[in-house]
């Protein structure tokens, strides 16, 4: 079965008991028993739900392994990737860039219960080597990063990390299994917020955890009844109908941002553009090879002050400021006071996280709209400057 056909038929056969094209919501907390602990299958809505277990089967398909277990946010996907393996006076590795509940739910909820925490260029080999160890238990990574979008070589990392006996857990978020697959590139657990590309609409919040390993699994699908953060049935048949359109959805979302980047690269009000479709991206040959599209999104440096910044972040017509992403209204973020505010404004200047930084998440909109959308606002900042100094040379 091809992708666009798993997202729409894998785990979602017409309802058998009426034949329902669409499943229904089962929206039940608890299961009638034929005897005392003989169920049909399902005996609490936290251990399993039909509904949730439809969608665990798809997107395990999506991303070619046996295991998946859905969780109320991709925090919570998280917490239980984390709590399944790590103890005090384990190692954890993470990358310079990475999202900013990830860098705190580390440095806040285990760092103090004894978690070491390297946060280092992870695409840089030698420093990779050295911050492994014997106590390393996982190597984190996002590829492509949130939010400079940077790209780390998946199959090279793998080989270096398992050589020490630590697992490899890549956050998918950004790429999407159809965009990239990192099972088959030796990856050991892929984490997703869920509440982005994959329920795409902007009205869920969710996440997932898959493993191909039953061994490595187990752990997280305990974690995932014993602590209980589960997503509602309804949650859940919202991303199966959101999924049916993946496909379609991260073709446009890519063709935009590819326009979006070709836009703005050589403007003059903007210092950097991060997307990994563009030559002179620094893993653009990676991207190239571990993925078969360069993804929906697009971040970039303007060249101005703060104020210019916010001013152009906060007036966009069809870009609606705030947190989040991979849906099909476009939206932008300024991530050093919005997402990754929760990381200290030394550490960001430290990781070379620019207050001058402009997250963009293009929606399925037409890209021309988008891309004037944009070029209207950086002319917008042309302009008030320009008014800015005839108002300062009056005044002199
Ligand atoms: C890359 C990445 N991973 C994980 C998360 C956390 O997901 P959620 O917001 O669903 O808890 C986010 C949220 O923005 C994210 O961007």
């Amino acid at each position: 079965m091809k992708f666009a056909t798993k997202t729409i038929h894998a785990g979602q056969p017409s309802e058998p008991e009426t034949g329902s094209l669409i499943a229904p919501i089962f929206q039940t907390s608890t299961y009638e028993q034929d005897s005392p602990g003989h169920d049909r299958g399902f005996n609490y809505s936290r251990t399993n739900n039909p509904t949730r277990a439809r969608l665990e089967e798809v997107l395990a398909e999506l991303e070619n392994v046996q295991h998946a277990a859905l969780f109320a946010s991709g925090l919570a996907a998280e917490n239980a990737v984390l709590q399944a393996y790590l103890r005090p006076g384990d190692e954890v590795i993470i990358p310079i860039d990475v999202y900013g509940g990830t860098y705190r739910i580390l440095n806040r909820v285990f760092q103090p219960i004894g978690v070491v925490i390297h946060q280092i260029d992870t695409g840089n080999r030698a420093a990779l080597e050295a911050a492994l160890s014997t106590r390393t238990r996982l190597v984190w990574i996002e590829t492509p990063t949130n939010p400079r979008l940077l790209v780390y070589d998946i199959s090279e990392i793998t080989r270096l990390v398992h050589a020490k006996g630590a697992l490899v857990v890549v956050d998918n978020t950004f790429a999407t299994p159809y965009f990239q697959q990192p099972f088959d590139l030796g990856a050991d657990i892929v984490v997703h917020s869920v509440t982005k590309y994959l329920g795409g609409h902007s009205d869920t919040i969710q996440g997932a955890v898959l493993a191909k390993d039953p061994a490595v699994f187990e752990p997280i699908k305990f974690l995932q009844n014993a602590t209980g953060a589960v997503p509602s049935p309804f949650d859940c048949w919202l991303t199966l109908r959101g999924l049916k359109t993946l496909e379609l959805r991260m073709e446009r979302h890519a063709d935009n941002a590819a326009a979006i980047a070709n836009a703005l690269h050589s403007h003059a009000l903007v210092r950097r553009v991060y997307f990994p479709g563009l030559p002179d991206h620094p893993g653009h040959e990676i991207a190239k090879k571990q993925m078969s599209g360069f993804g929906g999104m697009v971040s970039f440096e303007l060249d101005g002050t703060i104020e210019e910044v916010v001013s152009f972040a906060s007036s966009r017509r069809y870009f609606t400021l705030g947190e989040s992403l991979g849906g099909v209204k476009a939206l932008l973020c300024h991530p050093a006071t919005m997402t990754h505010a929760s990381i200290p404004a030394q550490a960001r200047a430290e990781l070379g996280l620019s207050d001058s930084l402009i997250r963009l998440s293009p929606g399925c909109e037409n890209a021309a709209d988008l891309v004037e959308d944009l070029l209207e606002g950086l002319a917008q900042v042309e302009a008030a400057r320009t008014d800015r100094k005839a108002a300062s040379v009056s005044a002199g």
